[in-house]
Parts: C-alpha cells; structure tokens; sequence
C-alpha cells in the first residue's frame, strides 16, 4: 500500500486574509478558490516548493470547519494521501485501526476526485483522495 502525502489541511477563518498572510511568506495560489456547497466551504490550494497546503474556510455556521476552528484558529488539522483506489486503501487502513469518519464523496475543489475521511487515535483525521483515472 502506497500513500503519497497530496497535502496539508489548514482549517482557516477568513480565506482571503489566509491566502494574503501564506502570501507573504512565499506561497503562491495553485488552484482556483472552489466554494464546496456540500461541506459548507471555501478551499484555495496553496504551494512552496513540493509542498502543498489547502486552506479551508467555513461558509456557515454549521460548517464542519466552524467546530474545527472553536478548537484554535488556522491550524492544520489534516494530512491527505492519494492513493491508487480508495477502497483498497480503507480496506488496509481498518486493519490498523483506523475507521471511516467520512465516507467516500467527490470533492470539487479537487477536480471531482474522490476523497474519504478516516480518524485514528494516535493520528487524528487523515484525507485519502484517489488517483485521478481519467488521464
Ligand atoms: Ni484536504
């Protein structure tokens, strides 16, 4: 089983003051801002060098994020791996304790890529998004 980390989730308050802070240390805007009308959010990917960060700013009150930020403001709170097929991934995950906290659902600020939620104890929430096999 292979998981390549894909990127980093920051849970932030204000999307644009994010992108502008992240700016002026280096980072520079890699996607489109997508609005996710499903999980109540605005996302805007992010990169340095290798590394990628997504921000993640609530919509709504009732946002998954919102309860994310009442624990601290503009921390990372995921790492996503991609992986070659989501259910071969869960599949071994659940062997080593982890459970689905989301189950798999495509995501739009990913290109429609399928993405899915796990938590473990020791790890917290980890992202899986799935190769794109359109190309
Ligand atoms: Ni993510």
């Amino acid at each position: 089983m292979e998981l390549k980390v894909h990127h980093i989730g920051y849970a932030v308050p204000d999307l644009d003051r994010a992108i502008a802070e992240f700016m002026a240390l280096g980072w520079s805007v890699s996607s489109v801002v997508t609005e996710d009308a499903l999980r109540q959010v605005r996302i805007a990917f992010i990169k340095l060098g290798e590394s990628v960060v997504e921000l993640v700013a609530p919509t709504a009150q009732t946002s998954p994020i919102t309860k994310q930020l009442a624990k601290g403001s503009g921390a990372p709170y995921h790492i996503c791996y991609e992986v070659a097929s989501l259910e071969e991934a869960e599949a071994y995950l659940k062997t080593k304790k982890f459970i689905v906290f989301k189950k798999p659902a495509v995501a739009p600020a990913i290109g429609n890529r399928r993405v899915e939620f796990l938590y473990a104890k020791g790890v917290g929430v980890i992202e899986l998004v799935e190769e794109n096999h359109d190309n």
